[in-house]
């Protein structure tokens, strides 16, 4: 259910109201500018009903007047319909130009008071899909090599992976566990020199200590019981490409040793045999331990951390990429409900309000699987928190996830032009159908003349009714 702010100090007004709305909206009442506030402020209704005479100065205007500027200046995009006694004219327009949404002369009649909510709602909602719109194409053009982000430290990282993936020097990228350091290994060699040559990653902490080694150098026919034939190891593999050593941090000493040699000499030895074998190969590896502790604590070489750490990079917890966040959950929500086919179109405000709050401790990896999830679980069009397996925290009583509170992201992969044709026409079918196919109500909801709607519907193909 959306919430509707009503701020009056008549109760009868109230009383009014709530018997009248109550069934449509989560009603916040408010009987002065300071109540007003400080429940716009916590709840954020995206429509507001505002009487401008109140107290203390309930004669005149100005205390409206004054909460309705506060307001707008918080959030520019609530739609505040202002509700005047007819002798107030003068200030209900006042208002008007001060960026209220419409007014409406006292007695209500509530039929029509209804309808002008409708549509506050209705443009409040078109208005929030537009910016989602907005902001996909925008983290679409921010987006490098399927890394997704705009904060600050993500912009830092962008700058990295542009100015040292064409250097041939072994990168080290730290980073917690989910924070897209596999990603930016491919990044790193997509956007290299070596690009058209293999990506070979190994993981160091997955592989037994008595296999690791085979795996990283290969071995001769004969090396060990077993070794049947010669085997190329993940290093000869990636000749001429990107070696990935995953949780190098997790290497064990020995291998250190030879790994060390190899970076240094750029050759190797596969177990069991004697000849050295040249490779050229660029090493990027990564590690979610505290590698400087590591060394500390003799576990890792410091020798060995100079030569693979020559340029090292950090990325952000997802907890510190606060604007993030919902970008990476709607590109997730997209993705996800393409391949399984369902038509979840947005967040809804009480999801959004936990994925804010949450610690993230799996950071994007974990986002990533909870949307999966929600995206799986979910049987309405916007995400509410249970999908996402959060509790409902949010401080009010009805199940968040409205339907039009959420952003669509329908448009990713689309060009500008493509998606401004399809925004258009859905923008035309949901005011129609909104508008039950009257044209002149139509066309006022869209903000364009009824030759110009009766354009949009030709080009689209779209019947009234
Ligand atoms: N910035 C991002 N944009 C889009 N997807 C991301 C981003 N960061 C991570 N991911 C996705 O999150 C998941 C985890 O990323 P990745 O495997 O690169 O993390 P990691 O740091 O290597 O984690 P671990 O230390 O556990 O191996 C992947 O599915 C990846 O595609
Ligand atoms: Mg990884």
């Amino acid at each position: 259910m959306e919430k509707l702010l009503i701020v009056d100090d008549s109760p009868e007004i109230h009383q009014q109201l709530k018997w009248g709305l109550k069934k449509d909206y989560r009603l916040l009442q408010a009987k002065d500018v300071g109540e007003a506030l400080r429940l716009f402020r916590s709840h954020r209704p995206k429509v507001v009903t505002l009487d401008l005479g109140l107290p203390p100065d309930a004669d005149g205007a100005t205390e409206g007047l004054r909460g309705l500027k506060e307001i707008l200046s918080e959030a520019p995009a609530t739609k505040v319909i202002v509700l005047s006694g007819n002798e107030e004219r003068e200030n209900a327009l006042k208002a008007v130009a001060l960026g209220a949404y419409d007014f409406y002369s006292k007695p209500i009649e509530l039929a029509e008071l209804k309808t002008i909510l409708q549509r506050a709602f209705h443009l409040a909602a078109l208005e929030e899909e537009n910016r989602g719109l907005l902001q996909a194409t925008q983290a679409e053009q921010r987006s490098m090599s399927g890394i997704f982000g705009q904060c600050a430290k993500m912009e830092e990282v962008f700058t990295t992976i542009r100015k040292v993936a064409s250097v041939d020097v072994p990168v080290l990228i730290l980073g917690e566990s989910g924070t897209g350091k596999e990603l930016v290994a491919r990044a790193l060699h997509d956007n290299s020199l070596r690009k058209d040559g293999p990506f070979v990653p190994i993981n160091c902490g997955a592989i037994p200590e008595n296999l690791l080694e085979s795996e990283l150098f290969g071995h001769e026919k004969g090396a060990f019981t077993g070794a049947q034939s010669l085997v190329k190891g993940k290093v000869e593999y990636a000749q001429g490409g990107t070696l990935f050593l995953d949780e190098i941090g997790e290497m064990p000493a020995a291998l250190q040793v030879k790994l060390l040699r190899f970076l240094q000499e750029r050759v190797i030895q596969r177990v069991g045999g004697r000849e050295d074998i040249e490779v050229d190969v660029r090493v990027v590896a990564a590690t979610n331990i505290d590698i400087q502790q590591a060394i500390g604590g003799g576990r890792f070489r410091e020798d060995l951390f100079y030569r693979i750490g020559v340029i090292s990079m950090e990325l952000p917890p997802l907890r510190e990429r606060d604007e993030d966040i919902f970008l990476l959950a709607h590109l997730f929500l997209h993705r996800y409900s393409g391949e399984f086919g369902k038509k979840v179109r947005g967040i809804g405000q009480g999801a959004r309000e936990a994925l804010r709050s949450y610690a993230w401790p799996g950071n994007v990896r974990e986002l990533e699987n909870k949307i999966k999830r929600a995206v799986v679980m979910a049987d309405q069009p916007f995400l509410e928190p249970g999908d996402l397996g959060f509790v409902d925290t949010a401080p009010v009583e009805e199940p968040a996830g409205d339907a039009q509170a959420g952003m669509a992201l329908d448009y990713e992969g689309l060009t500008l032009k493509e998606a401004r044709q399809r925004l258009e026409k859905e923008l035309l079918l949901v005011a129609l159908e909104k508008e039950d196919g009257n044209i002149v109500r139509s066309a006022e909801t869209l903000g364009v003349s009824r030759p110009t709607l009766y354009d949009l519907m030709k080009k689209h193909g779209v019947q009234s009714g």
